[in-house]
């Protein structure tokens, strides 16, 4: 039986499903009228998140996955009964100090269990933030990549091993020494272009990764670390990552959101605050809305993206649907 947190980890790395040539962007079709430049004009194109849309139930059953999927008032309302009776148990006030106090602890015991084994290389990001792929390209000049909670490296090493550019420099820095030394030790590794460090994204005095200086950072990648920090711990985080970026620079951050499958099939005792919880193995996920993330960055970046990427992940032989919700988001320190 697949528990929760299966579910959780297998679905957040396939959220494009190998062999789905469909998920690219989409010039949006320009308004005829419109005297004022159009998106596409302006450079802003928006996410797609793919073309293969569920037009007849009855087909449901017919692919792996299905994009654009829109949630009636029927699942919204369904949503917020479990939300509510979640909300009846929550964590208890001494779990919950004990799992708030450390969290670096259970991360650290998540790559000492599963190594690098655990994540495939996520290859979507090809489609999804094609700038990283720009900073390869042989003639791109002097580029400077950070990944913030690169754990094994998945995100970092496909990047990597596209790179024709002598100037690029990616480093990835997690609060787990472990995943550190996973990356470190990998064969895909090429200390000539790649370097690693300890960091914690909520630092409390503000300190920055080892070999990155002030405002030295052209893209900083978040693919699913936002979400594991407590709310209070996001606007040390944002003044963090302020300190880092160049001006001009850019965030592309992809992570969970409101009401995706993992966040409904939480059962009792695992809510830590209001969208907050803990999974089984002690690390925590909070899961967003775009409102909160103009929030929580628009202190200190200027929301270029925003989108939320709603897909229908069928496991055909089981009989099982999955509404999986991510938040995909694209931020540039302008201010
Ligand atoms: C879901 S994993 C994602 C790993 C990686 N980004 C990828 O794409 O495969 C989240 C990672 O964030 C790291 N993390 C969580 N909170 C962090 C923090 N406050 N500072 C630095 N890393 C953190 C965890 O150790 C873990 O490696």
């Amino acid at each position: 039986m697949q528990s929760q947190d299966d579910l959780d980890w297998v679905s957040q790395h396939t959220p494009a499903p190998d062999g789905n040539q469909d998920n690219v962007i989409k010039e949006p079709s320009l308004e005829p009228e419109s005297k004022e430049p159009s998106r596409v004009e302006r450079g802003d194109r928006p996410y797609e998140f793919g073309k293969r849309f569920l037009t007849d139930e009855e087909d449901v059953w017919k692919f792996n996955a299905w994009d654009h999927v829109e949630w009636g008032p029927d699942q919204k309302e369904e949503a917020e009964r479990q939300l509510a009776a979640q909300a009846q148990t929550p964590v208890n006030e001494f779990d919950k100090k004990l799992y708030l106090a450390n969290p670096a602890r259970y991360w650290d015991l998540f790559y000492r269990n599963n190594k690098e084994k655990f994540f495939k290389d996520r290859k979507w990001l090809r489609v999804e933030f094609p700038a990283l792929y720009e900073a390869c390209k042989k003639d791109a000049g002097a580029v400077s990549i950070l990944e913030v909670g690169c754990g094994a490296g998945n995100t970092m090493f496909p990047v990597l091993q596209e790179n024709e550019n002598p100037e690029l420099r990616i480093s990835g820095v997690d609060f787990s020494p472990r995943a550190v030394e996973i990356v470190k030790t990998s064969p895909s590794f090429d200390p000539k272009f790649a370097h690693a460090a300890v960091w914690d994204l909520a630092d409390p005095e503000g300190n920055l990764p080892e070999g990155i200086e002030p405002h030295s950072v052209d893209i900083i990648v978040m693919i699913f670390v936002f979400s594991a920090l407590a709310p209070d711990q996001w606007p040390q985080a944002v003044s963090n990552l302020q300190k880092i970026l160049k001006p001009g620079g850019r965030i592309l951050f992809r992570d969970y959101g409101r009401y995706d499958l993992t966040q409904i099939r939480f059962k009792k005792g695992r809510l830590l605050d209001e969208n907050f919880y803990i999974r089984g193995d002690g690390t925590r996920v909070y899961f967003f809305t775009e409102e909160e993330l103009v929030e929580i960055f628009g202190t200190a970046f200027t929301p270029v993206k925003i989108a939320t990427d709603r897909r229908l992940i069928v496991n055909r032989q089981r009989k099982i649907k999955m509404y999986r919700v991510w938040l995909q988001a694209e931020f540039s320190n302008s201010k």
